[in-house]
């Protein structure tokens, strides 16, 4: 009985191994390729100044994106009330990676847009 434990343990090893190393692979493409995280210390980004300047060179650069005139389920984003609207999707979007769809986004841009939401998207 112990001798077929122990030749079923070998047997299927790998397998559970493999099963349970596929459950820590992360999502989402953040720009070091793993999980997405992000960092306020130290910074308190401004709508003006570090948003603004995210929106368009990464989000907003044409109609299939985000510029005015888009008619994609993200809508505009040139405001500041478009993008208060849809603050809390956006933080999603980004977080999990899906957005931007195309170009690249640089963790300090991550940090600024994620923690001016976080400080209540003001528009200043
Ligand atoms: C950091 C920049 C960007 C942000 C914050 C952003 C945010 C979002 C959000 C919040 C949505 C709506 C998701 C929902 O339905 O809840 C969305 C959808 C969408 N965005 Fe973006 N986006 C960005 C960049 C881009 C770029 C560069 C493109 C074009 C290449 C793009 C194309 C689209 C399209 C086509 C959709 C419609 C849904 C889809 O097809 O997945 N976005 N985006």
């Amino acid at each position: 009985m112990k001798k077929l434990f122990v030749i079923t343990l070998i047997l299927f090893s790998p397998a559970v191994f493999l099963a349970c190393s596929k459950s820590n692979t992360t999502t989402g493409g953040g720009p070091g390729g793993g999980a997405i995280t992000f960092s306020c210390t130290g910074i308190s980004p401004k709508f003006s100044t570090d948003v603004q300047p995210i929106l368009t060179t990464v989000c907003s650069i044409n109609t299939t994106c985000h510029a005015t005139g888009t008619s994609n389920s993200g809508g505009p984003f040139t405001t500041h009330a478009e993008v208060f609207a849809k603050r809390s999707n956006i933080r999603a979007a980004i977080l999990a990676g899906v957005m931007p769809q195309s170009g690249t986004i640089t963790q300090p841009q991550i940090n600024a847009f994620i923690c001016w939401i976080d400080s209540g998207a003001p528009n200043n």
